[in-house]
């Protein structure tokens, strides 16, 4: 099995294949991190509970029969999994998308967001065979962590656009995100010799 990055803190490995049977591991993680938004007063527990509700309207979801997914990556320290994210295609209009990153929020596991992000990157690449493909990443505009996470370590730039949102229990989450384009050298290659 291929992996890549290993912590500083605590050692962990990403792994570069996708795996299943994963999900409740994940939501552990993530119910522990929304419980401490709600601690710290980022969200009231009406506005968590309105976010996990299954029947809401999140502007990059299509519909169920046009989502294909998820694809998950997964960190893992020893045989204990500390962080994931979920990979998406909106079919309905050509885009992937990431969902739900997360890790264990212990400090010996800085650093696990970026190597999770190159392999879904990596995943796609390799599995479009050099296509084009679009991913995008979404974060709640109060959700500074994710905000700082994706702008700092991952795109170093600014959200490329703000009119994203999830609606749900009559409240609206107001949402920005990056979109990244990859074409890689093989399909430059040929789209030349089309044009030539
Ligand atoms: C998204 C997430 C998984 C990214 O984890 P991460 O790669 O560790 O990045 P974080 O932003 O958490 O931590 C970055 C910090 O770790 C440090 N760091 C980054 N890489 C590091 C490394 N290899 N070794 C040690 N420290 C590192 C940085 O200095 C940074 O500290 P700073 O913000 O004070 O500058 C994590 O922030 C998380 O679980 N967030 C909660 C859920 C969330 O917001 N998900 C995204 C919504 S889709």
């Amino acid at each position: 099995m291929t992996t890549t990055s290993s912590g500083i803190g605590s050692p962990f490995v990403v792994l570069r294949e996708p795996v299943q049977s994963v999900q409740a591991a994940l939501k552990k993680l993530s119910d522990d991190w929304y419980e401490g938004l709600v601690r710290d007063g980022t969200y009231t527990r009406d506005e968590v509970h309105a976010l996990a509700a299954p029947r809401k309207k999140v502007s990059w979801v299509p519909p169920k029969k046009k989502l294909f997914g998820p694809v998950t990556f997964v960190a893992i320290s020893g045989d204990r999994v500390i962080g994931g994210v979920d990979l998406y295609q909106n079919q309905r209009d050509g885009y992937w998308f990431l969902e739900q990153m997360i890790r264990d929020q212990a400090p010996g596991f800085h650093g696990v967001g970026k190597p999770l992000y190159d392999a879904a990157v990596a995943w796609l690449v390799s599995t479009l065979q050099g296509g084009y493909f679009e991913l995008r990443v979404h974060s709640l505009n109060k959700e500074q962590r994710s905000l700082r996470f994706w702008t700092n370590y991952v795109f170093q730039r600014s959200p490329d656009f703000r009119d994203a949102f999830v609606k749900s229990r009559g409240k609206t989450f107001d949402a920005v995100y990056w979109i990244s384009r990859h074409r890689n050298e093989s399909s430059r290659l040929t789209a030349r010799l089309r044009s030539d």
